[in-house]
């Protein structure tokens, strides 16, 4: 479904940036490069129409034209629209001097891709960051009657920063008063200075509507910073949060702070999202979150117990493949939007695409909720996602018995990219297990997502992607450990939730409270899913689980 405007198979203009940096596993990103000039008007780099590594390509996710994407930046809903923007390096397959690259869309799935918004400058590259729509004019960069867009931004300065300086990061903004088409970077940057910490970067803003400020949330290292104003331009800070909360095996990126109203009681909270890197759920980059509260100058979080033996933060992903994620700003009916970048730090740069390297997460509506494990974050994919169903393949049979059920899925030709929904009853019976395996016809490359009652580790998902594809081209892709996701209901029904699409799968569970996302790169797609359950006595119970509901859909 993604569209690549007939304009981008036009030539594009490519700059000469020079050789290809690292991230390293800390993301203390090191670059020999220095910054592109900006040439005028510059599409993205040219999609490739016969690029042999096309037959990867997700049907339905957001990914870049061609060369490196990373972070979603920027994201906001402004007339109509949906504007993603994000971390780019047009002119190579890793990592390298940072652009942000930008697309719109009416519905969050169909993407059209626009000229690159911002380059690199002599100030430096242009780092991950957010943008809101300055109704008021408070900045006073648009008029009354035409506010502006700003984007807030980090500059990373490679010349400070090889100088072995500590303060060559810094917050900056742009802005756009035609629908984010063009910017222009704001005279006064940086509008705040390094304040001699070297990570000091992504900011990202709301309006405080109950304390009448704008407020900047941004990562300090092994913290996060507030920052309030009253015109976007001028800084203050306000506090700051996280020294002493977990989790700290790694560097703090892109945080966010947002408000949401936890569902059953009513009750006003906020939300405190953070990525670490390295220090995942299961492995390198992941994304964690604090309930509590935001008093307009600083943040408690809400000291609950959170009833797992392996868990000591919230995670918002349990899959290795979702990080610095934020949510759209300004979006309509008070929604509350997340997207990631849909890969991890470990071997982003190393992944088997060779003309372009990443892709976003599908779109998911966040809610907050009071459950019996405390105040947490259920996701659910947005209702436009229903639009890229084709065919239907309802499961019509009211039992999953002990034993394997294949389901041939050539039939939805849509190569890999499918949803599947299964609702199961886990009372009536004593199994222990469930897998969904996801394969090609001969069986030998697969993707398989599980529920264990058993297995050492009891009632927990889990996912496996050893055997789904090509994994040796780093050791951190697919290590013997699978990915491991808690249980977060006591519901007697079961409901694993999964988008499938030519190179990933996002699995929501139950009421999407846990998600696990994974990347994988089989060669053929798959077209077979295998239901397997084992583990029932036998004695007085009937085998297996029975199926509430089951259904199939082809995505394009
Ligand atoms: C997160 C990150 C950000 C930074 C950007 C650089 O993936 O390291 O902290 O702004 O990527 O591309």
């Amino acid at each position: 479904m993604q569209k690549l405007l007939p304009l981008f198979l036009i030539l594009a203009l490519l700059f000469s940036c020079g050789a290809e940096p690292s991230a390293t596993e800390n993301t203390a990103i090191q670059s020999d490069t220095a910054p592109a000039p900006a040439p005028e008007k510059a599409l993205p780099a040219e999609y490739d129409a016969n690029a042999p590594d096309n037959h990867l390509r997700p049907n339905y996710h957001f990914t870049p034209p061609a060369g490196w994407m990373n972070d979603p930046n920027g994201m906001i809903y402004h007339e109509g629209e949906y504007h993603l923007f994000y971390q780019y390096y047009p002119d190579g397959n890793k990592w390298g001097p940072m652009h942000w690259g930008h697309a719109v869309s009416p519905d969050m799935i169909e993407w059209e891709h626009l000229p690159i918004a911002l380059y690199p400058d002599e100030k430096g590259y242009i780092f991950s960051g957010s943008a809101v729509f300055d109704w008021q004019n408070s900045s006073g960069l648009g008029t009354a009657d035409n506010p502006p867009l700003v984007a807030i931004y980090t500059y990373h300065d490679m010349a400070g920063e090889k100088a072995g300086r500590d303060d060559f990061q810094s917050q900056a903004i742009a802005f756009s008063t035609d629908k984010g088409r063009t910017w222009t970077k704001y005279d006064g940057n940086p509008v705040i200075p390094n304040r001699g910490v070297r990570d000091f970067r992504d900011p990202k803003v709301i309006w405080d509507a109950d304390h009448s400020q704008w407020v900047m949330v941004l990562a300090a290292q092994d913290r996060v910073q507030f920052f309030g104003s009253p015109n976007l331009t001028d800084w203050t800070f306000l506090s700051e949060f996280g020294e002493n909360a977990r989790n700290h095996s790694g560097v703090w990126e892109c945080p966010e702070l947002f408000p949401l109203t936890v569902m059953e009681t009513q009750d006003d909270a906020w939300v405190l999202t953070v990525s670490i890197n390295p220090g995942g759920a299961n492995g390198g980059s992941g994304t964690f979150y604090f309930p509590g509260d935001w008093d307009g100058k600083s943040f408690s979080p809400r000291r609950e117990a959170i009833f797992s033996p392996t868990d000591t933060v919230n995670w918002i992903d349990y899959g290795r493949d979702n990080y610095a994620g934020v949510t759209f700003s300004n979006a309509p009916d008070g929604r509350r939007t997340f997207m990631g970048w849909m890969s991890n730090w470990n071997y982003a740069q190393v992944v088997p695409t060779e003309s372009w390297r990443s892709a976003m997460t599908i779109p998911r509506d966040l809610s907050l909720h009071a459950t019996d494990f405390g105040t947490r974050l259920r996701q659910q994919p947005v209702e436009e996602l229903k639009k890229m169903r084709t065919k239907n393949l309802p499961l019509d049979f009211p039992r999953i018995g002990d034993g394997v059920t294949n389901i041939d899925l050539s039939e939805l030709g849509t190569n890999g990219a499918y949803e599947v929904d299964l609702t199961i009853d886990l009372v009536d019976s004593d199994a222990t297990e469930l897998n969904l395996t996801l394969s090609n016809k001969n069986g030998d490359v697969f993707y398989r997502i599980g529920y264990s009652r058993a297995r050492g580790v009891t009632n927990a998902f889990f996912t496996d992607r050893r055997q789904a594809g090509p994994t040796d081209f780093h050791e951190k892709f697919a290590p013997e450990s699978l990915t491991v996701a808690p249980r977060w209901s006591n519901d007697g029904e079961l409901r694993i939730h999964a988008y499938f699409d030519r190179t990933s799968a996002e699995t929501f569970f139950d009421e999407g409270d846990p998600v696990i996302t994974d990347i994988f790169f089989p060669e053929e797609p798959f077209t077979m899913l295998t239901l397997e359950v084992s583990g029932s006595s036998g004695e007085g119970m009937p085998e297996g689980w029975s199926l509430v509901k089951g259904d199939i859909w082809g995505l394009e």
